[in-house]
């Protein structure tokens, strides 16, 4: 839920995510494949010692927060319940007075706190080591559950999650992205429904001191057993923190700089862009190969004599063409693709045919996959034009 995480407020921007699970091992360069998501995995680690994460947060804690004062139903509290598959939410309005707070947790609502961190000094100290340590924003909620209830539907959310079991027990169970699309979402999805729902990759009844990682876009729900309540603080971090939001800031502020230090970027766009460029022509570069009937038929010719040059050289049958030649700087290397010496005889018919078009299927190729598959490639390098256009605008 796009509630479950509120950004620490305060906390600098260093280090790498070394050390995060899995162990991410950061190179230069764009690399958004560093490490396959495939082998995300949650993880349970069991410490055996129920005081582990004594001092952090307790319902002590949060009984003081509340008797603060400052903490308004929404804003900083949610009240919720899940039960027989439906997920509710109990917030009346205005300040969350102790008392209304205690009667919906004896009548089976659990209690989130958003950030934590508001109210506890210890909390926020915790979230902004941890900031430093992942390069990235860290978060936090706390839950308090009821014996016997549980506060929410499963869902999956848009952040990494560690699950610190303070008090009592949970019961947990995680499941794997459903689909391509879930892996590493950039947005948390909506309640989910039991039926929607694999088999669980994990589950395990968590004690106090113990952590449960599961990463981004792994489905999740905990509920508590008859016989114990339940706090925990769900410490999260990596939301909006992909390569891909990384890219979106930095992409337009290089365009800027881009138009502002070259000329060719402030050219005006040809008359005729509309004809070639856009969605409507997406299917054009694919025609060739995809309609084969057609595209055998299709008439096609060098655009100039002149724009290839076939070289035989030791390391293969080379064709040089001018078509990608920038026309400002002369300093790049003449474009040229290695061709299969197969391909000699057609390119060398193109080269004799001009400056009459020929059909596709009369080049001197094996077979008509060889035709249509050359004459795709010589088209996508501009070398070679269609009688006709591909497609009418
Ligand atoms: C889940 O259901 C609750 C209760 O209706 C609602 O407040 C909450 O916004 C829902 N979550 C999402 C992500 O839709």
């Amino acid at each position: 839920t796009s509630t479950h995480l509120k950004p620490a407020s305060a906390g600098s921007r260093a280090g790498s995510p070394r050390g995060v699970h899995p162990p991410e091992t950061p190179r230069p360069g764009f690399s958004p494949r560093v490490r396959p998501h495939a082998k995300r995995a949650p993880l349970l680690v069991r410490r055996g010692d129920p005081g582990y994460y004594a001092g952090l947060f307790s319902t002590a804690d949060f009984e003081a927060a509340l008797r603060g004062g400052e903490v308004h139903f929404g804003t900083h509290l949610d009240v919720t319940s899940y039960a027989e598959g439906v997920r509710e939410t109990h917030n009346p309005s205005g300040r969350a007075l102790p008392a209304v707070v205690w009667d919906f947790y004896q009548n089976g609502c659990s209690l989130r706190l958003l950030s934590p961190q508001t109210f506890s000094p210890t909390v926020w100290h915790f979230l902004s080591i941890l900031q430093e340590h992942f390069g990235s924003m860290a978060g936090a909620n706390t839950y308090l559950t009821p014996p016997g209830t549980q506060g929410f539907a499963p869902h999956y959310d848009d952040i990494e999650a560690f699950v610190l079991q303070l008090e009592g027990k949970k019961h947990w169970r995680v499941y794997s992205p459903r689909t391509d699309a879930e892996v590493l979402p950039q947005f948390s999805s909506a309640n989910l429904t039991q039926a929607e729902l694999g088999e669980p990759v994990l589950e395990a009844v968590l004690e106090a001191g113990d952590l449960l990682y599961f990463p981004r876009g792994f489905i999740h729900q905990g509920d508590c057993l008859p016989d114990a309540h339940s706090l925990h603080i769900t410490v999260s971090s990596y939301q909006r923190n992909s390569w891909g939001d990384l890219l979106e800031k930095l992409l337009p502020a290089a365009l800027q700089m881009a138009l502002e230090e070259d000329v060719e970027y402030r050219q005006g766009l040809p008359m005729d862009y509309l004809g070639y460029m856009g969605v409507a022509n997406s299917d054009a570069r694919d025609a060739l190969l995809t309609q084969s009937e057609k595209a055998q038929n299709t008439e096609v010719r060098l655009l100039r004599h002149g724009v290839i040059r076939l070289c035989n050289e030791e390391a293969g049958v080379m064709l040089y063409y001018t078509t990608e030649n920038s026309r400002v700087y002369h300093k790049e290397e003449p474009k040229f693709l290695e061709i299969d010496p197969e391909y000699t005889d057609s390119i060398e018919f193109l080269l004799s045919s001009y400056p009459n078009h020929v059909s596709v299927n009369t080049l001197p190729c094996e077979t008509l996959e060889d035709k249509i598959s050359l004459a795709t490639l010589l088209f996508e390098k501009g070398i070679l034009t269609t009688k006709k256009p591909l497609v009418q605008v």
